[in-house]
């Protein structure tokens, strides 16, 4: 199969692309956030120019496209394949305001018990659309008394398939309480999104570091996994917060991210380890961890998702030890009242 090597003006990305494959699939695959809409040639959202190169549809022209854009040197990258080296004229996605809201129904397509108070939620959208998002980003699930609840997105955007969520069991929450009694696979859910400012600031290479607090692993997830597709090097420390071993319920998976690259590292930090647990590592809270280790923020980059008051604390502590406010991004929001 040949491989062509695809390049984006005016930023001058490049990413490589084979013959039979979608230069939008292959520019995501990369963690270039080139913009679309149905992925499926039908909506006209990821349209570009083409400046140079040849590329086929295959055996179906796009619906999108009308003859005069066509003629135009439009085209669609969504089932565009390239025929040759190929230069594109696009806009990468790198602001909230470039993504359009859009209200969806999903299909709950699986559910995975996580822990003993994490659910798992895969949700699949009709066959015709994807979600654009940034990653870290949330959506609301619109419920039927009309209330939204908001969670996190943990999948990035280049393994858009299914948009995962990871809901935490609250004593008496609605939501939570329909995900851990009712809910069977193949509901049907409306959502509405994307949301928040909880992105990665993809143009610093300053040193970063994550904090996750519980169930706020979830967006930094999709954050992670987003700068490894993208070949993002610069130095990431993951600070995950929780009460018990049983409650870092991705441990493997933040595990494999330290042992498989080198500027990633991960430390778990327990509050209330049990004697089963065995624990050696850190403990406490999460921020008081951080301070043990690092004791200048100035030129560090704070990324912090989890409860209200972690985030204060962070925000507070770290101040004192030289934060640029300006440099701390945090979703604490979501894990306010609306999150149950
Ligand atoms: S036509 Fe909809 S994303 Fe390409």
């Amino acid at each position: 199969m040949t491989n062509y090597s695809i390049t984006v003006q005016p930023e001058k990305q490049h990413f490589n692309c084979n013959e039979s494959e979608a230069i939008l699939s292959a520019a995501l695959r990369e963690g270039i956030q080139l913009p679309y809409g149905c992925r499926g040639g039908s909506c006209g959202a990821c349209k570009v120019q083409l400046l140079e190169g040849d590329i086929t549809y295959g055996d179906s022209e796009p619906e999108a496209l009308t003859d005069k854009e066509t003629a135009g040197g439009w085209i669609l990258p969504c089932q565009a394949q390239p025929q040759s080296d190929v230069v594109i004229k696009a806009k990468e996605i790198s602001q909230t305001k470039d993504i359009p809201i859009k209200n969806l129904p999903s299909r709950v397509m699986h559910m995975e018990q996580l822990t003993h108070d994490v659910m798992g939620i895969w949700l699949k959208l009709p066959t015709t659309e994807r979600l654009q998002f940034l990653a870290g980003q949330y959506i609301d699930v619109l419920m039927n008394d009309g209330k939204e609840r908001s969670f996190s997105l943990a999948n990035a955007p280049h393994d858009d398939e299914f948009l995962q969520l990871q809901v935490r069991y609250y004593d008496g929450g609605v939501f939570s309480e329909i995900v851990f009694n009712e809910m069977k696979e193949k509901t049907l859910l409306r959502i509405k999104g994307p949301f928040g400012n909880f992105f990665l600031r993809e143009n610093s290479e300053r040193h970063s570091i994550f904090i996750a607090g519980g169930t706020g692993f979830a967006p930094i997830k999709g954050i992670i996994e987003h700068m490894i597709a993208k070949g993002d090097k610069r130095k990431v420390s993951l600070y995950w917060g929780a009460r018990a071993k049983r409650d870092l319920y991705m441990d493997q998976l933040a595990k494999s991210w330290a042992t498989d690259h080198d500027h990633i590292e991960y430390i778990p930090v327990l509050s209330e380890p049990v004697e089963e647990d065995n624990w050696k590592g850190k403990t406490g809270f999460v921020h008081e961890a951080i301070l043990e280790d690092h004791k200048d923020f100035s030129d560090k980059d704070i990324y912090a998702s989890g409860p209200p008051i972690m985030v204060q604390s962070i925000h507070k502590s770290f101040l004192e030890y030289g934060m640029n406010e300006e440099r701390l991004y945090s979703d604490a929001f979501e894990f306010a009242a609306t999150k149950k």
